[in-house]
């Protein structure tokens, strides 16, 4: 497995843009997993999630120990 971060304190600099897009390509012959630590949740909704079905977030797996949810 390899990770790769993406992090910058710095605003607007293609971040996300990025991380959907280079997940996207590694995707056509890698299985990816992408962690949104961005508290706007902005992975979710690029690729078309409808943030008010969120149930649970990346706080509920690490604080309360619950299985991520898959969408
Ligand atoms: N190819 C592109 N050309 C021009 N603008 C783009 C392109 N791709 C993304 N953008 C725009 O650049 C802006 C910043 O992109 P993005 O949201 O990926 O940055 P970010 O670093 O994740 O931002 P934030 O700090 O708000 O999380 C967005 O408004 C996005 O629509
Ligand atoms: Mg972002």
């Amino acid at each position: 497995m390899q990770i790769i971060a993406i992090p910058t304190n710095k605003g607007g600099v293609l971040k996300t843009s990025i991380t959907t897009n280079l997940a996207g390509a590694l995707s056509l012959n890698k299985k990816v997993l992408i962690i949104d630590t961005d508290n706007q949740g902005n992975v979710l909704v690029s690729l078309g999630n409808n943030p008010d079905s969120v149930e649970q977030t990346l706080y509920n797996v690490l604080v309360d120990d619950l299985d991520p949810p898959e969408y």
